[in-house]
């Protein structure tokens, strides 16, 4: 059964509503505001009908503190009133009352006034709730999605690296000092989670290189080397399904394009080579200067930001090339690079 709080100073006008309600509502009579205030501190209703004439608080200055209290807040109010000039009615709905009853109560308008706005209060409840808990349920979904995303690139990452015995971890790497890289130019959330996803899976085109040549300890032959040429466009046709992301495609088809033009395999130059390839095409480089090789250690740090300088607006975009630079300059400690 519904819960209605009356207040009202009149025994009289509380005996009335009492008498009207009681057989359909649980009924609560208060005599003041803050006897309202003091009940609605301690309990709930699913109504309160509030006289708009009362000593100390009175009814339009016990809304106010109704609607600051937490709970409380949210529960219907009805103004009864004797009054009926139109200014009363303008004060009333501006306070945020639902409605308001005229007295002396007409018990049958009561009624049905109370009736309809409690079911149209529910209605919207339980509306709101199901809103709520459809929009949880989304949210849940999708995040599941992206971290199983996530984890799905990050598993095929792993596979590019432990097909070359000396590439580990450096797709991770690459995707971190691309990501940091956009980050620096001011790419916004959504276009770091692309960059960075680009950067894992730029060499996923080695998968259809043979292992003796990734291996191969000495200089490859001409043949050799250009099925290793054939890695961007490999990995372009097998990213190239994901249409979710059509960046991670765009990373893998063009990081080995030079700005100048030299690069492969279309020989790109400048902003015709994607931003996103031309970003990836820095942190490739930089990281394969910042690890171990067969035939070298990692390359002293001062080697590695002088052959970036020199290289700038010939193999990288000189604004990235820049950013780089700005990067290898704060890392004090060289923890950029392969550990
Ligand atoms: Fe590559």
């Amino acid at each position: 059964m519904d819960r209605i709080l009356v207040v009202d100073d009149d025994i009289m006008n509380l005996k009335m509503a009492e008498h009207i309600l009681k057989k359909n509502y649980e009924v609560i009579l208060v005599s003041s505001g803050q006897e309202a205030l003091d009940f609605l501190a301690q309990e709930t209703t699913d109504m309160i009908l509030l006289d708009l004439h009362m000593p100390e608080l009175n009814g339009l200055e016990t809304m106010e503190r109704i609607q600051a209290m937490d709970e409380a807040s949210e529960i219907p109010v009805i103004f009864l009133t004797a009054d009926n000039e139109r200014e009363t009615e303008i004060k009333i709905f501006n306070a945020g009352a639902m409605d308001y009853i005229q007295k002396p109560f007409l018990a049958e308008v009561v009624l049905r006034r109370i009736g309809r706005l409690l079911e149209l209060f529910h209605l919207q409840q339980s509306l709101q709730q199901e809103v709520e808990k459809k929009t949880g349920e989304l949210r849940e979904s999708s995040q599941r999605i992206q971290r199983l995303s996530e984890q799905i690139m990050m598993s095929l990452a792993s596979v590019i690296d432990a097909k070359d015995t000396y590439t580990r971890g450096h797709s991770m790497r690459v995707a971190e000092y691309a990501r940091e890289l956009a980050r620096r130019m001011g790419k916004t959330p959504r276009e770091l989670d692309n960059i960075y996803y680009s950067g894992l899976l730029h060499d996923i085109g080695k998968i259809g290189v043979s292992n003796k040549i990734i291996n191969k300890p000495g200089r490859l032959t001409e043949e050799e080397y250009n099925v290793m040429r054939a890695h961007p466009e490999i990995g372009a046709e097998i990213l190239g399904n994901i249409s979710e992301l059509p960046d991670i495609s765009i990373g893998a088809h063009w990081h080995h394009e030079h700005y100048d033009g030299s690069g492969y395999p279309d020989r790109l130059a400048g902003e015709e080579i994607p931003e996103v390839a031309r970003i990836i095409g820095v942190a490739d480089a930089y990281d394969a200067m910042a690890s171990r090789r067969s035939y070298r250690d990692v390359l002293p740090q001062e080697v590695v930001r002088k052959e970036i300088e020199k290289a700038k607006g010939i193999q990288f975009d000189p604004v990235i090339a820049e950013y780089m630079i700005k990067m290898i300059e704060e890392d004090k400690e060289y923890k950029m690079r392969e550990q």
